[in-house]
C-alpha cells in the first residue's frame, strides 16, 4: 500500500544547525579572498570613498601599517590600485621604477613578505584621459598599449609583486606580458588575467575610488555584458596565451559565465565582486532593507558555488575581522 506521504524528505538533513553544516556543499575561507586596495600618493590622511561606505583611499605613507593590520587579521592577498598625481597621455609613471605602481609593491612586500601582492596592471589611473591605454584620436591603440603593458609588468615584478594582473582588456595582453616578463628573467612570476571583463555599469563607484579622468566608456575594449559565447572565448584565449589563472568580472550578475568557464578550463578561476556590487549591499543594508553580513556571505558563497576558486572582494577585511 503506497502512502500519500513522501519517502524522500530533504528536510531530514535540515533539522538543526549541526546537520545543516555537516551537509553544506560550499564553503569559503580567507584562503579564497583577495582584498583590493586603493593607495594615493602625496596625501597625509585616509580619504573615505563616498560611493563605497567603509572603503578609504590609503595614503602611501600609511600603506605599510595597513598591510600589517590586514596580515594580523588573516588576509593573505591584496590587489593594489594606485591613485596617481602623475598623469600623462600614456601612463608612463606605471613603468617608472620609482613610480607609484612599483612603490606600492615594494612597500607592501617590505612590510609583510608573506602577503601575496597582486599588481593591477593597467593605465586608466595614470592617463590624463582615463582610458586603459594609449589614445590615438578616439581609439585606444591596442598594440602600442601592449608594449607599455610589458614595461609596467616588468617594473612591478622588479619591485616585488607576486602576481601580475592585467586589466586593460587589450587583445594579446597576456602573451605580450608573458614574453616581456620572461625576457627580463621573471619566468616564475604568474599572470592572473582579467580574462573575461565586461563593460559594466557596476564599476561606477570604482571611478570615484580611483579618481578616474574618464569621459565616455570602455565599450570598444571591454566586453558586451550580453555575450555568453564570447565570454568563454575570451578566457580560453587568455589560457592559450599563457595565463596562469583567469577571471570573470563582475561576479554576481555573471554566475552563468563563471560556471560556463569552470566547465571548460582547468586553470584556477577567480571572480571579482566589483565596487557596484559592494555599494548595492552596503547602501541596501544602511537603508535597513537587507542584513549586510548575511547578504555578504550569501553573495560570496554563490560566487564560489558557481565555480570560482578565488574571489576579489572589498568585504574581505570585514570577514577577516569577524573571524570568517
Ligand atoms: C581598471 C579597473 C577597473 C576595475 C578594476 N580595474 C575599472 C574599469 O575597468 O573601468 C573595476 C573594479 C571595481 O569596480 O571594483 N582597468
Ligand atoms: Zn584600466
Amino acid at each position: 500500500m503506497t502512502s500519500q506521504f513522501p519517502e524522500a524528505r530533504p528536510r531530514r538533513l535540515r533539522r538543526n544547525a549541526s546537520l545543516r553544516s555537516l551537509f553544506q556543499e560550499t564553503e569559503f575561507s580567507l584562503n579564497d579572498l583577495v582584498l583590493p586596495i586603493f593607495v594615493e600618493e602625496e596625501i597625509d590622511d585616509f580619504v573615505p570613498i563616498k560611493s563605497m561606505p567603509g572603503v578609504m583611499r590609503i595614503p602611501e605613507s600609511k600603506l605599510a601599517g595597513e598591510i600589517e593590520r590586514y596580515a594580523r587579521a588573516g588576509i593573505k592577498s591584496v590587489m593594489t590600485f594606485g591613485v596617481s598625481h602623475h598623469l600623462d597621455s600614456n601612463g608612463s609613471d606605471t613603468w617608472n621604477d620609482n613610480g607609484l605602481v612599483s612603490r606600492m609593491s615594494r612597500i607592501a612586500k617590505d612590510a609583510v613578505p608573506e602577503m601575496i601582492v597582486m599588481s593591477d596592471t593597467c593605465f586608466c589611473e595614470y592617463t590624463d584621459h582615463g582610458h586603459c591605454g594609449v589614445l590615438h584620436g578616439h581609439e585606444v591603440d591596442n598594440d602600442q598599449t601592449l608594449i607599455n603593458l610589458g614595461k609596467q609588468a616588468v617594473a612591478a615584478a622588479r619591485a616585488g609583486a607576486d602576481v601580475i594582473a592585467p586589466s586593460a582588456a587589450m587583445d594579446g595582453q597576456v602573451q605580450a606580458i608573458r614574453r616581456a616578463l620572461d625576457a627580463a628573467g621573471f619566468t616564475q612570476i604568474p599572470i592572473m588575467a582579467y580574462s573575461t571583463k565586461f563593460a559594466s555599469a557596476l564599476y561606477g563607484p570604482f571611478r570615484e575610488a580611483g579618481g578616474s579622468a574618464l569621459k565616455g566608456d570602455r565599450k570598444s575594449y571591454q566586453m558586451n555584458p550580453m555575450n555568453r559565447r564570447e565570454a568563454v572565448r575570451e578566457s580560453l584565449m587568455d589560457e592559450q596565451e599563457g595565463a596562469d589563472a583567469i577571471m570573470v568580472k563582475p561576479a554576481g550578475a555573471y554566475l552563468d559565465i563563471i560556471r560556463d568557464i569552470r566547465e571548460v578550463s582547468r586553470l584556477p578561476l577567480s571572480a571579482y565582486q566589483v565596487s557596484g556590487e559592494y555599494a548595492m549591499i552596503k547602501f541596501g543594508a544602511q537603508a535597513g532593507a537587507i542584513d549586510e553580513d548575511r547578504v555578504v556571505r550569501e553573495s560570496l558563497g554563490a560566487i564560489k558555488r558557481a565555480g570560482a576558486d578565488l574571489i576579489f572582494t572589498y568585504f574581505a577585511m570585514d570577514l577577516a575581522l569577524a573571524g570568517i
